[in-house]
């Protein structure tokens, strides 16, 4: 399927699900109540479905979840937004707010000048609708919705003058989509950690912010990624600290993945593209190694850590490329609510070093989270 560039990606990619709708889409309708019984996760790729729900149905310990943002290319410019989709009880999801429905829809947002402010609005149901890895959502009663996939790019509109934001944000895919052990493909292994599961459909996009919130405009040109993660176990039983972000440096788009369960036992992904191609796709152990850096750093980190002031990442390119060695420096924090969990903004500075020859500097901006459960 062709690209689509961001003037007409709205219209063509609503054109292309309406001629898709009919013949080969599935169609999920998704309950606000909590579902009783046991759920079934998948934890293995199928040949198509990357952004479908993943656990059926949604009991009282499991979550579904799809993740979108947009974080500025521009370093001087602080400004971002993160929107997600969940159909995720707060029993098995401790970190969202308390609510009566599993069906929400967020937004947070940084102004240029690194102002925060952020909404949820609780649905009556969602409806997933699939076709081949793409997907649209649609959170009834949110003023929420996406359209797209991994080939063609993602639109999301929002429409909820009750929460005070409406616009639109899209997503031209410049990196292709991976899962946690490689790229996208049948049989692949989906845990990204244990019981944790994971689907990179856009790693990195050109994307166009467009939103008024309340009477202020939001709108910046980014590095936009688009993710999903599900389990259908407690978030908080096999998790003792995450560090995960993704950004552009030089000519790489890359994303990490850096977990430590209860045990003590590291599992990584290491993703990088470079001219919309795969270099680097692997789960391997130190493929990749995110550390925290700063007078505060603490690893492993527990509960009571300060927030470290950047992390230092290496991740390996393989024979042909060589290694990154990647310095990224907090420059805001975007979400600070609680001690287990933060989200940040920052630049990158790092050294390209190929496997003979001289090494080359590269800069870029990144968004990234850090989660620690362990006391
Ligand atoms: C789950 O079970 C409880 C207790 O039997 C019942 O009250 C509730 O309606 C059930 N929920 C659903 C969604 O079926
Ligand atoms: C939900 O489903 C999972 C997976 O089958 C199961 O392990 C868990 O016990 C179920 N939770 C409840 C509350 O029934
Ligand atoms: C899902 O993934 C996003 C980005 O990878 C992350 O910010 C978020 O914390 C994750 N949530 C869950 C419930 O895994
Ligand atoms: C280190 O943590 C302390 C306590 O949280 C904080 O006051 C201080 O600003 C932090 N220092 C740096 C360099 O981040
Ligand atoms: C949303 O903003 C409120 C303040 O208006 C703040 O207390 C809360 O932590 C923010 N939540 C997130 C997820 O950023
Ligand atoms: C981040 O940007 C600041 C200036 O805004 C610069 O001083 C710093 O060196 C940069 N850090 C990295 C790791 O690129």
């Amino acid at each position: 399927m062709a690209r689509i560039h961001p003037p007409s990606l709205a219209g063509a990619l609503w054109a292309i699900f309406a001629a898709v709708l009919l013949t080969q889409a599935k169609v999920f309708h998704i309950p606000a109540a909590v579902q009783n019984g046991t759920s079934t996760a998948e934890f293995r790729s199928s040949a198509s479905g990357l952004d479908g729900p993943k656990v059926h149905p949604i009991n009282s310990s499991a979550f579904d979840w799809w993740y979108f943002d947009v974080v500025s290319t521009d370093p001087t410019v602080l400004s971002s937004v993160v929107v997600s989709f969940s159909t995720a009880p707060y029993s098995a999801l401790p970190l969202l707010a308390p609510s009566n429905s599993i069906v929400v829809a967020s937004i947070s947002v940084s102004f240029p000048d690194g102002t925060l402010w952020n909404a949820t609005s609780n649905g009556n149901g969602a409806t997933v609708t699939v076709d081949g890895d793409g997907s649209r959502g649609t959170w009834h009663g949110t003023g929420f919705s996406w359209i797209g996939s991994p080939a063609s790019g993602y639109l999301i509109k929002i429409d909820a003058p009750h929460v005070n934001v409406r616009g639109t944000i899209t997503f031209s895919p410049v990196a292709p989509a991976h899962y946690p052990c490689g790229p996208i493909a049948a049989g692949q292994k989906l845990e990204v950690g244990p019981r944790l599961g994971w689907a990179n459909a856009v790693p990195d996009a050109n994307s166009v912010v467009n939103l008024h919130i309340g009477g202020t405009r939001l709108a910046f040109k980014g590095s936009g990624y688009h993710d999903k993660n599900w389990s259908d176990q407690v978030f908080t039983t096999h998790i003792a600290s995450w560090y995960w972000g993704h950004g552009r440096v030089g000519p790489y788009s890359i994303v990490w993945f850096d977990f430590l369960d209860l045990t003590g036992t590291e599992f990584v992904s290491a993703y990088a593209s470079k001219n919309d191609k795969i270099v680097a796709a692997s789960c391997t152990p130190r493929s990749i190694i995110v550390r925290p850096t700063g007078r505060n750093a603490t690893y492993p980190p527990v509960l009571s850590s300060p927030h470290p002031s950047g992390y230092h990442i290496s991740l390996d390119l393989g024979a042909r490329e060589g290694s990154l060695e990647i310095d990224v420096t907090v420059l805001a924090n975007l979400v600070d609510a609680n001690p287990e969990y933060a989200r940040f903004l920052g630049n990158m500075s790092a050294k390209l070093v190929p496997p003979s020859g001289r090494g080359k500097y590269l800069t870029g901006t990144a968004l990234f989270d850090q989660i620690k459960f362990a006391q």
